[in-house]
């Protein structure tokens, strides 16, 4: 009831936080909140938007429309981009002019992005990255959920974190030498986020590499 407050920012799939999945019915709740207290409800997908979670945006699966989404990291396929998406009187807040930057909405970026958009359907990507996302998920569901010390897997489409019971910043280097790329999160979450391009025997292959090393490594060897 803070007169203050104007908008709740929610990240659908907290990605430095440990991916933490928010969820889908706390989302309705706080959207419809924010439509009674007139606050905006704006997500940020960074992380998650661009087809990461198996979906365009992560905030689809739980049948919200925000008022502001950000976009970055996958939107130009590595180029550097931004954006922020604005709808109804959000959209109003700004215009066109007001809130410029030396190098936003180059023509260099957008020509990636716009590439990056149209490789995402015409390689149907989208789909790839549930059906890999569920690959993913069940192997490490074999191959580690009984395991001591392994406390959760969790995640969306081809965004997948193993939380274990300790500190595990070491695996990131032990990773790299059995040629993984993996990052560690949280201090004690392994993040999983391969390309949305990949392949179902390259997850096989990442299965088999990296399930040995997490019990090498639980098992202190
Ligand atoms: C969820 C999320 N939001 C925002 C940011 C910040 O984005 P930028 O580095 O484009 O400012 C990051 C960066 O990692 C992020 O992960």
């Amino acid at each position: 009831r803070n007169p203050n407050v104007v908008a709740v920012l929610l990240e659908p799939i907290q990605g430095e936080g440990g991916i933490h999945v928010a969820d889908h019915a706390y989302q309705r709740g706080l959207k419809q909140l924010c439509e009674e207290r007139q606050w905006l409800y704006m997500v940020d997908e960074v992380q998650t938007g661009i087809g990461r979670t198996g979906d365009w945006f992560a905030t689809q699966q739980a049948g919200v429309s925000p008022d502001v989404l950000i976009l970055a990291k996958g939107l130009g396929s590595g180029v550097p981009i931004g954006a922020c998406l604005a709808r109804g009187r959000a959209a109003e807040v700004f215009k066109p002019g007001n809130h410029g930057t030396t190098f936003g909405g180059g023509p260099l970026v957008c020509a990636a992005a716009l590439a990056t958009l149209e490789i995402m359907e015409s390689e149907g990507l989208l789909a790839n990255a549930r059906e890999r996302g569920e690959q993913l998920c069940a192997g490490l569901e074999t191959g580690l959920a009984s395991m001591a010390g392994v406390v959760a897997i969790r995640g969306q489409g081809l965004m997948v974190g193993i939380e274990l019971d300790r500190p595990c910043g070491a695996l990131v280097k032990l990773a790299l030498e059995k040629g993984l790329l993996i990052n560690v999160t949280s201090d004690n979450v392994i993040r999983l986020l391969p390309p949305l391009i990949i392949e179902k025997t390259e997850i096989d292959r990442l299965l088999s590499d990296l399930i040995p090393l997490v019990r090498q490594f639980l098992e202190g060897a």
